[in-house]
Parts: structure tokens; C-alpha cells; sequence
């Protein structure tokens, strides 16, 4: 779990090993609670000195995550105010700027909607109220969406749900048992890659190129590893950015009908086009009923409505129904009402929201130019994050000690299914640009603590530059 834990060349080993168990700790990986290994097992493990680890735990307990007791061994605890190593002292850790979501506010308008709502809920009042498809009106309007993007739709096609995510959640439990594999993008979201394993399901990553997808790649996955089930991003890819081009998708849904593998395409980010090209035309046009078309209300109108859904052939839809009614029965009404007032007057703050989104992507990138000009990245022309390549690999390091210089920011190894991706680094631009330009300049500052990153060029060659 440590991966990388020791600076490259540091003479500061025990410093490095508490880090990574903080790091650990505080991002939950290593709940408060878990016992730890004794401390002659570990120097083993890791191949250093009983002492280094001895005083490795000594400031672990300072700090209040390492709790000991003579004869009883050494578990992990939750701090309450915890002194940061090696960064500057609590008093003087800044107001924290939370890079680790990359989802924005809503979008205005949200509330008028819900007002022009409320009374069409009288209406309902009369039901029982478990609409377990979704509302007649709102599965009509979704399903034209998808028939104005040239892909046919009747209602019958479409399922609303609690999110996009519980579609990936309720497709593995229709496709996936215990032990199947899942083709995976890496990187990919975390939490489909958590909704993966909580099905007991394996991930089956394949790596993303420069370009975007290996389709190479993902048709010799597909038959050497039989996944029972594919998950891909092909619309404004988390985190990378990518958008699955047209000749790329008629590839894609061939080698996935010769494969016979479902898939669960998810069109989540798919109205963040910041170059405000139109969308692309849905996988389902080229890979028929195997596609089923996760949409979401989240980052177009506000994740706070908790509504997304699913387009699939009906046969599909009916076994959605049957697989969710193990987990809940229908999503709520009034928020249904809201979201079906959204799309049929579609609130005239939703090009600011790119607008702004853009302004912000810009921001960020000129910052990062600016203050980490080692770090690369393909500046995405959608989505909501850049998605950075870092002169080495040392994402965790420099997540574990930007807590201290006020920013949150998740490394790069959450994005991948068995490890890995440790160069590099995950920023949202969902924050207001002033946020943004101050979190890269304590990033740059943190990164610098662990490494040299922010150092002038001339004393690069310090350190490997890829
Ligand atoms: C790729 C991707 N899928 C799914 C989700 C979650 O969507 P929802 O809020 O609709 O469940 C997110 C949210 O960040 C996402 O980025």
C-alpha cells in the first residue's frame, strides 16, 4: 500500500515512512482502527532499519494517527488536530481548497425550476409515488434527447435512476458475478472502479494513450480476457478529458458485438463540450442493445438532484428494474418534476456555466505553465479537469503533504484499478479561478517540499524529467 513511499535520493527515511502512512490514513485507505504490523516486520518488509521505523511510528503517535499500548501492538487512529510533518505548523495551514472533486455547482435556475415544480407535485400526491421506470413525462423527454442526437428512442428505452453511477451499480449486478472481469479504461473513475469491487468484480484496465483510447488494446482485451461487462467514458473522459472519436466508436462497437460484451457507456460529462461542439453520436449506434447509456443530471444541471439514467434496449430496462428493486424502488418524484421542468426549459445560464468552465480550464493552465512548467498535460476541450503528467512519480507524496499547504488534492493511483499512475495527477477546474491560480501555487509549493518541482529550471537536471 506504501508504493513509492521514499523520496528519491532522501536522507529523511523516517520522515518519508510517516508521510505514507499519513497519507494512508487520512485518505482512508488505512481506517482508524486497522492494526499495524510490528515494527520489526515492517523494517523486514521494507528492507530499512528498525530504528528508522521506530521513530517513523514515534511521530505517527505525536501526530495522534498511530495509537500503541505495551504488549498490544499499534493501530491507526483518527486525528483530531494533527501536527503535519514536514509542512508548515497547523496555525499556519491556510483555508483548505478542495481539488478533490471535480463536479461544479448547479446551474442557474435549479431553484425556479423546483418553484414551477412544487405545484405540479399536488398532481402526484394522489399516487402511491413509486414510479419505478420513472416519470411517463421525464422518460419521454430523455428519450427525445437521445432521438435528436440520431439515435431513436422511445420512452419505454429509458430508466431513470438515482445517478449515473447506480447504473454502473445495477448493471454489474444484471451482467457480473463474483470473480467476473470488467474492461476498464485506466485511468477511470474511482468510484466506478469502487463499484467494481464492491460487485467482487475484477477490473481489467486498459491503458489510455496519449491519443485517447487503444482500441488495439481493447479488442484483444475483449477476447483474451472475456470481460462479462465493459465500462468506458467515451464522452469527456474522467480524468483525462478525452472524447471518443466518431470513426473510433464505429470501431469500438464492432469489436464489441464480436465480442457479445456489454457495455456501460458513460455519458455523464457529455453536455461539457467547452468548445461547444455539438455531442458525438451515442455508442448504442454502433454497438445496438450491448450499449447501455448511462446519463446524468449531475454535471449538466446539479448533483444534488441525485437523477440519472439509463437508455437500453426495453428487455434490459425491464431486467434493470428487477435487479434494482434488491436496492431501492424508484427515485423520488419532486426532484423528477424539477429535472423535467430543466430539460423542457432549458435554463438560459447553462452556456455561462461552459463560459465560465472554460475560463477556468484557462486559468488552470496558465497557472500550472506557470508555477509546475514541468508538469504536462493536453489541455481537454471538455470536461471538467486537467489531467497532469508530473516530472516524477510522486503523486502521493504530493497529496499526502498538500494537506498541510491548504489544498486537497486526490493522486494519481485513485484512478487506477491495481496501482500505479503515480505520476500523475488529477485538477478539476470546477473552483473559481482565483481558487484555482492560489491551490497550483501551493501545489507548487508542496510538490517542491517532496521533490525540487518549482526549483528553477537550471537545477532540474536533479531529477528524472519525462
Ligand atoms: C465519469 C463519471 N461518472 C459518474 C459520475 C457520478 O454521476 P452521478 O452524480 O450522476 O451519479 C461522475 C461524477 O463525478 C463521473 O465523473
Amino acid at each position: 500500500m506504501l508504493g513509492q513511499w521514499r523520496r528519491h535520493g532522501s536522507r529523511r527515511g523516517a520522515a518519508d515512512l510517516a508521510a505514507g502512512i499519513r497519507m494512508l490514513v487520512l485518505d482512508g485507505r488505512l481506517p482508524a482502527g486497522t492494526g499495524l504490523p510490528p515494527e520489526r516486520e515492517v523494517a523486514g518488509a521494507l528492507g530499512v532499519s528498525r530504528t528508522m521505523v521506530g521513530t517513523a511510528w514515534q511521530s505517527l503517535r505525536t501526530a495522534g494517527l498511530v495509537v500503541s499500548r505495551q504488549g498490544a501492538g499499534s493501530w491507526t487512529a483518527s486525528p483530531s488536530d494533527p501536527p503535519p510533518p514536514g509542512g508548515p505548523p497547523p496555525s499556519a495551514v491556510p483555508q483548505l481548497i478542495d481539488l478533490a472533486r471535480a463536479v461544479p455547482s448547479a446551474v442557474a435556475g435549479v431553484d425556479d425550476a423546483a418553484a414551477r415544480a412544487l405545484p405540479l407535485l399536488t398532481a402526484e400526491l394522489g399516487s402511491h409515488g413509486y414510479a419505478e421506470y420513472g416519470l411517463p413525462r421525464l422518460r419521454e423527454l430523455l428519450a427525445e434527447r437521445y432521438t435528436r442526437r440520431g439515435l431513436p428512442t422511445t420512452p419505454d428505452q429509458i430508466l431513470v435512476t438515482n445517478g449515473g453511477h447506480q447504473v454502473l451499480a445495477l448493471a454489474l449486478r444484471l451482467f457480473t458475478g463474483p470473480g467476473d472481469r470488467v474492461l476498464i479504461e485506466q485511468p477511470s473513475y474511482p468510484n466506478a472502479i469502487e463499484a467494481i469491487r464492491a460487485a467482487h468484480g475484477v477490473p481489467v484496465p486498459v491503458a489510455m494513450t496519449e491519443d485517447g483510447w487503444d482500441l488495439d488494446g481493447v479488442t484483444t482485451t475483449l477476447r483474451q480476457a472475456a470481460p462479462r461487462l465493459a465500462y468506458l467514458i467515451t464522452d469527456f473522459q474522467n480524468p483525462t478529458g478525452f472524447r471518443m472519436a466518431e470513426p473510433d466508436r464505429k470501431r469500438l462497437g464492432a469489436a464489441l458485438r464480436r465480442a457479445r460484451t456489454p457495455v456501460v457507456v458513460d455519458e455523464t460529462n457529455v453536455d461539457l463540450a467547452l468548445d461547444r461542439t455539438a455531442p458525438l453520436t451515442p455508442l448504442a449506434a454502433y454497438a445496438g442493445d450491448l450499449a447501455l447509456l448511462a446519463g446524468s443530471a449531475s454535471k449538466s444541471h446539479w448533483g444534488g438532484l441525485r437523477l440519472g439514467w439509463v437508455r437500453a434496449s426495453t428487455e434490459v430496462i425491464d431486467r434493470l428494474v428487477v435487479a434494482r428493486r434488491g436496492i431501492d424502488l424508484g427515485s423520488p418524484v419532486f426532484e423528477q418534476l424539477v429535472l423535467a421542468d430543466l430539460l423542457e426549459r432549458p435554463p438560459a445560464g447553462q452556456a455561462d456555466r461552459l463560459t465560465m468552465l472554460a475560463a477556468q480550464r484557462d486559468a488552470l493552465v496558465a497557472a500550472v505553465r506557470a508555477d509546475c512548467p514541468q508538469w504536462t498535460f493536453r489541455v481537454p476541450a471538455g470536461g471538467l479537469s486537467l489531467w497532469c503528467r508530473l516530472p516524477e512519480p510522486m503523486s502521493t507524496r504530493i497529496a499526502a503533504v498538500a494537506q498541510n499547504f491548504g489544498v486537497r488534492v486526490v493522486p494519481g493511483g485513485f484512478f487506477a484499478a491495481h496501482g500505479g499512475l503515480e505520476p500523475w495527477l488529477r485538477l478539476p477546474y470546477t473552483l473559481p479561478a482565483e481558487s484555482l491560480v492560489e491551490a497550483v501555487h501551493r501545489l507548487a509549493q508542496a510538490a517542491a517540499s517532496v521533490t525540487g518541482c518549482g526549483l528553477p529550471v537550471a537545477d532540474s537536471a536533479l531529477f528524472a524529467v519525462t
